[in-house]
């Protein structure tokens, strides 16, 4: 039976810069998958695990921000791959230190196994956990970590 006094989780999947290139940008690190069928996935995903999930992808640190404070009373999680704005965003670190929403960071490349400055992440010290090296499966894994951790 089910229960519909309890209203279901709102997450926000967020990616950053140039990630609306994936399927051609550096296929060898990033995989062969475009953005539209990842997105597409976790849809699917987000029904079986029966949550409400809107997906948003932008080029610009300020849009970013503005979706993370946005989610003030609206999103109970996000999952975000800020790009490279990982490893420069003090904006984007302190946007979801304000708004104190659970948060967990994903990767499609494992970080620690690239260049020396894709080793440090303004964002690690603010959200729930960090998913590095998976492919497109870091964005499932973020998600099922994230409904884990809201349904505690
Ligand atoms: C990335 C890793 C970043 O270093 C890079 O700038 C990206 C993608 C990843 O998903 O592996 O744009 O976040």
């Amino acid at each position: 039976m089910t229960d519909n006094s309890i209203p279901s989780l709102n997450i926000s999947v967020l990616h950053g810069p140039n990630l609306n290139l994936l399927g051609q940008r550096e296929p060898g690190i990033y995989g062969v998958l475009t953005l539209a069928a990842i997105n597409a996935q976790l849809m699917a995903d987000g029904a079986e695990l029966g949550v409400n999930l809107t997906c948003f992808q932008s080029n610009h640190e300020g849009e970013l921000v503005d979706q993370i404070q946005g989610g003030l009373n609206t999103v109970d999680g996000f999952v975000i791959n800020a790009g490279a704005y990982t490893h420069t965003s003090v904006a984007i670190r302190d946007a979801i230190a304000a708004v104190q929403i659970p948060t967990v960071e994903v990767h499609l490349s494992n970080i620690y196994r690239r260049e020396e400055f894709r080793h440090h992440s303004y964002i690690a010290p603010v959200v729930i956990g960090q998913i590095s090296g998976f492919g497109a499966m870091s964005y499932r894994l973020g998600l099922k970590a994230i409904v884990a951790h809201l349904r505690g």
